[in-house]
């Protein structure tokens, strides 16, 4: 089985991701660190506790809270896309002063913080263990990720692989050119591209293509769901109601947002998706680099396609630094999402 930490930023995607790491066979989630992002540092903790309270995780998996802040720049929140409070409109969670979700603190509010959580992972996976490496996943601001590259090289070794949602080829979504993740603290994102680990991105041409239909809102409400004259149908269980909050409120936000008409995408789920089954993915290596000063493309990740920087093939600054995911199988993809929820529900 693959070995995996996931710093995240809840955020409805990222709950769909938390929900997938603990549920795809194959995954064994070691932790969870959260990082500012979607909203404030103290709502994507304390909503990473919830999610794992909500989705049955088992008790020795924490939350570590992380970077309040970006590396340099001003944080950045996404009210519009995800409420106030990173949940919006999400109802039927575990409140935040469920004693449950408070246990998920290792201490009270705990503070092993998220880069020395992610390298006693680390070492316990791979030093202490039998040489697993794990693999990484940054579905939010790159801030953690970037600190644990510096604070830690001589872990990096048991690193299998940085997964990240963020970025895009030639596409953005919060300026013309860059994508949320890597806009909030693009520093990071370099810091990251450059460490000497194999990095897999996974940028918004795909994740696009992951969009929650009304067919697929129908089965996640009800194993053989599907709509009635254009009706959903009601909730098997409370969870899949909880679920349908989430997509409800996360479908109005991309409709009045990007007018996506036909359902929000699932970005950050895909990274989850890719460890447990790359083969679901269609992918190419180049050298991937972010502007970081641009007038019009801060933020920018820019994929070298026709490897203008004549890269050699290590990971890090000289190298075709990046895996980059191109195409997914979507009936496949979802398909093992809702038999991911079938299993959490059953829990
Ligand atoms: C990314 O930004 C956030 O809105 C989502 O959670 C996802 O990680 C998409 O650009
Ligand atoms: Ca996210």
């Amino acid at each position: 089985s693959k070995s995996v930490w996931l710093d995240c930023d809840p955020g409805h995607d990222d709950a769909t991701a938390i929900l997938l790491a603990l549920h795809w066979p194959g995954i064994e989630l070691f932790g969870v660190s959260t990082v500012h992002g979607n909203t404030s540092a103290d709502n994507t903790n304390l909503n990473a506790a919830r999610c794992l309270e909500a989705f049955g995780a088992p008790e020795h998996i924490k939350v570590h809270g992380g970077a309040r802040k970006p590396l340099i720049r001003l944080p950045h929140h996404d009210v519009e896309i995800h409420g106030v409070g990173g949940l919006g409109g999400v109802e039927g969670l575990p409140p935040k002063d469920d004693e449950r979700v408070l246990a998920r603190f290792d201490h009270p509010r705990g503070h092993t913080r998220a880069i020395d959580a992610i390298a006693r992972a680390v070492q316990r996976s791979w030093q202490d263990g039998q040489g697993t490496k794990i693999s990484v996943v940054s579905t939010g601001p790159m801030t953690n990720i970037a600190l644990f590259v510096s604070v830690y090289p001589e872990l990096l070794e048991g690193v299998e692989q940085f997964v990240f949602m963020g970025g895009g080829v030639g596409v953005g979504n919060r300026s013309a050119a860059a994508e949320f993740n890597i806009l909030c603290d693009p520093e990071a994102a370099q810091i990251v591209l450059d460490a000497p680990v194999k990095c897999v991105m996974v940028p918004l041409n795909v994740t696009h293509t992951a969009i929650v239909e009304d067919s697929i809102h129908a089965k996640i409400l009800s194993p053989n769901g599907a709509l009635d004259n254009g009706k959903l149908p009601p909730a098997a269980t409370p969870l899949r109601q909880m679920l349908s909050t989430l997509i409800t409120f996360f479908a109005e936000a991309y409709k009045a947002v990007f007018g996506f008409h036909l359902g929000p995408p699932l970005h950050d789920a895909l990274t989850i998706a890719y460890i447990a089954q790359p083969e679901l993915f269609t992918c190419r290596r180049f050298r991937v680099d972010v502007e970081l000063s641009g007038k019009h493309t801060s933020g920018e990740t820019v994929v070298d396609l026709w490897d203008y920087s004549k890269s050699d093939n290590t990971w890090g600054h000289t190298g075709k630094n990046c895996i980059v995911t191109e195409a997914l199988d979507v009936m496949d993809f979802f398909d093992k999402l809702l038999e991911c929820i079938t299993r959490c529900d059953s829990v």
